[in-house]
């Protein structure tokens, strides 16, 4: 199979998910929660022939990803669906990741969402998920009034986390890496200082 120059999906820290994930031996089944934009990371999945599910819960999202399943005749399976409920059965997948979503919501809504993330995993089952750092320079605004986090997810505001905070939605889990990520980068003539701490744990 060619793909597009394009297609090179530009959310970086999955390609280790991907190689533990290429690792295991369990069926290549993923499923991505907070799955919609406009280059969605589960064409990577899909090029190397895993069986690829998504759940997206803004329509606009939704829309932009679904447009690019058409144009480039991926069957992505990225459905409607919100990570706080999942609709799927309890541990239907192998593998499941949250990349740069789960921050939208609020700490009660993020607690939930993990233990979902745990439910629909099976035994084994690998799971990765990015959380923003208290160190983050870029993501203190609040959000816009009429934008979809707070409509749809009645947030304020991005969720931080301090360097540990985050490991009391692993208990279900054994973690296999934690790193914290923390990038200075030129983006459209600004410079940023970006910082988050990501996950991949291991379902007990
Ligand atoms: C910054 S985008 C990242 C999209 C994609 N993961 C990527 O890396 O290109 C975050 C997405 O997560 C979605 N999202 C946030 N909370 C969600 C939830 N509870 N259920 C499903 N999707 C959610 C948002 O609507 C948004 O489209």
């Amino acid at each position: 199979m060619k793909f597009p120059v394009e297609e090179i999906i530009w959310a970086t820290p999955l390609y280790e998910f991907l190689r533990r994930c290429n690792a295991s031996p369990l069926a290549k089944e993923v499923l991505d929660c907070g799955a919609g934009g406009s280059n969605p990371p589960l064409s990577l999945f899909y090029q190397y022939g895993y069986k690829t599910f998504g759940i997206e819960i803004a329509e606009e999202a939704l829309t932009k990803a679904q447009s690019f399943c058409a144009k480039n005749d991926m069957a992505l399976n990225i459905i409607y669906g919100d990570m706080r409920n999942i609709p799927f059965p309890s541990e239907r997948f192998s593998f499941v990741y949250s990349y740069n979503a789960i921050d939208f919501m609020t700490k009660p809504d993020i607690a939930i969402s993990m233990r979902e993330i745990a439910r629909v995993l099976k035994s084994n089952g690998l799971c990765y998920v990015n959380f923003l750092s208290v160190d983050d320079a870029e993501s203190w605004e609040p959000f816009c009034e009429t934008g979809p986090a707070k409509s749809l997810l009645k947030s304020e505001g991005f969720a931080h986390f301090e360097d540990y905070e985050a490991d009391e939605y692993f208990e279900a889990f054994e973690i296999v890496r934690k790193e914290k990520r923390l990038v200075e980068k030129l983006w459209e003539g600004r410079r940023l200082k970006q910082a988050d701490i990501e996950y991949i744990a291991r379902k007990r």
